[in-house]
């Protein structure tokens, strides 16, 4: 272990910081192997929020493109060494994804062979259905970092800044193997509505074209949406795959909560009449409240000093998220009650009388 500090202060000493990187990992690693899992976790987080480790990260961060008025950096890079990504997807797209990161992986022998490989992709469903995650699972996957560009705020007031934004970062990707994420794709239809003169936008659109024309024939490009009905039919066509990412089925649910529970899950499979009931109600949610919910449920266990949590835990926080925290108790007793919960048990949970359960049930 020592061997790693020496190297990992040799590195910042050099400046050099894949060094850092590469012997944070090992430490990071020995750490863990030695159940020291906190430390080992920490320092892997902090070791996420600097996107740095190969040649490549360091060139696509030190040349990322910026505005030529506010100076601001116009995409995010991501590098997906230090990207931890879990995603739970419907079977049929689980496969299309798969399918995708296997024809990167394999784009120089298609491309030997006379054909094309299928590198477009777009992405679009609900906000928090796992687009953007999606995009950060095939970079970990194919190990292209990732460019992130959202689109809306490249958008400026100023359209004709919009297209030079837009050329630099095709450009700026193009230079380098890396994916090229468009997040929030639909900005530029958005745009319509705006008061921009027409003329100059058809000419951003028109850029834009033309960078995705030139630019795909040899790198990869994922775009995301929420409003696949504002993008027109020029835009599709330049997609070899589309995908729709819907809200997860019940086998989803579970998976997902099974995951973000982690290792407050041993209840999960002990009641698990009870965790239908919470699996149910998590029906027609997206990924992301799921994840919302079960992890305001974690921090409360963890503040409270409990190694578990329960289904019960889990139906008042879906309750309080659904009504915004804007509810009286009597539809909460209610919600419980409908829900499989005694009334000795919601007694106990809300610090009330039986007999206040009762009346209350009583009365609605
Ligand atoms: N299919 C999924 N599997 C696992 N986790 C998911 C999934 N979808 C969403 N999440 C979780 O929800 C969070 C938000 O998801 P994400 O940002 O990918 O959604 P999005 O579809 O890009 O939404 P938006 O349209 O708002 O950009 C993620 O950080 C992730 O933890
Ligand atoms: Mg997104």
């Amino acid at each position: 272990m020592y061997t790693e500090i020496i190297k990992i202060i040799e590195g910042g000493l050099k400046k050099d910081p894949s060094k850092v990187i590469l012997y944070a990992k090992k430490l990071a690693e020995k750490l863990m192997a030695d159940g020291n899992e906190q430390l080992a976790k920490g320092i892997n987080s902090l070791l996420s929020n600097k996107a740095v480790s190969t040649v490549t990260m360091e060139q696509l961060l030190t040349t990322a493109p910026v505005d030529q008025e506010t100076r601001m950096s116009i995409v995010d890079v991501f590098n997906p060494a230090l990207v931890d990504v879990h995603l739970v997807l419907p079977e049929s797209i689980e496969k299309k994804v798969n399918e995708f990161i296997k024809v990167i992986q394999h784009r120089d022998k298609i491309k030997e062979m006379g054909l094309t490989a299928q590198n477009t992709l777009l992405l679009y469903g609900a906000p928090g259905v796992g687009k953007t995650t999606i995009a950060k699972y095939i970079s970990l996957k194919t190990g292209l970092p990732l460019v992130i560009a959202r689109m809306d705020s490249l958008i400026s007031s100023l359209l004709g800044n919009t297209s030079k934004n837009i050329r630099k970062i095709f450009e700026y990707a193009d230079s380098k193997p890396c994916i090229l994420f468009l997040d929030e794709f639909d900005a530029i239809a958005k745009a319509r509505d705006d008061q921009h003169e027409m003329g100059e936008l058809k000419r951003v659109i028109n850029s834009l074209l033309q960078n995705i024309d030139l630019f795909t024939q040899n790198n990869v490009m994922i775009a995301a949406t929420n409003h696949p009905e504002l993008l027109d039919k020029a835009i599709w066509r330049r997609f070899n795959s589309v995908m729709e990412i819907g809200q997860p089925n019940v086998e989803g649910i579970e998976k997902l909560v099974e995951m973000y529970l982690g290792k407050f899950n041993e209840n999960m499979h002990e009641e698990k009449k009870k965790y239908d009931r919470v699996i149910h109600q998590f029906a027609k949610k997206t990924p992301s409240d799921i994840r919302t919910i079960i992890q305001n449920v974690i921090t409360q266990a963890v503040i409270e000093g409990r190694k578990n949590v329960t289904a019960e835990d889990l139906l008042i926080e879906n309750f309080e998220f659904d009504t915004h925290g804007k509810y009286n108790s009597e539809d909460l007793i209610k919600y419980l009650s409908e829900n499989g919960i005694s009334r000795q048990q919601i007694s106990e949970l809300l610090n009330l009388s039986v007999r206040q359960i009762r009346n209350n049930l009583k009365e609605v």
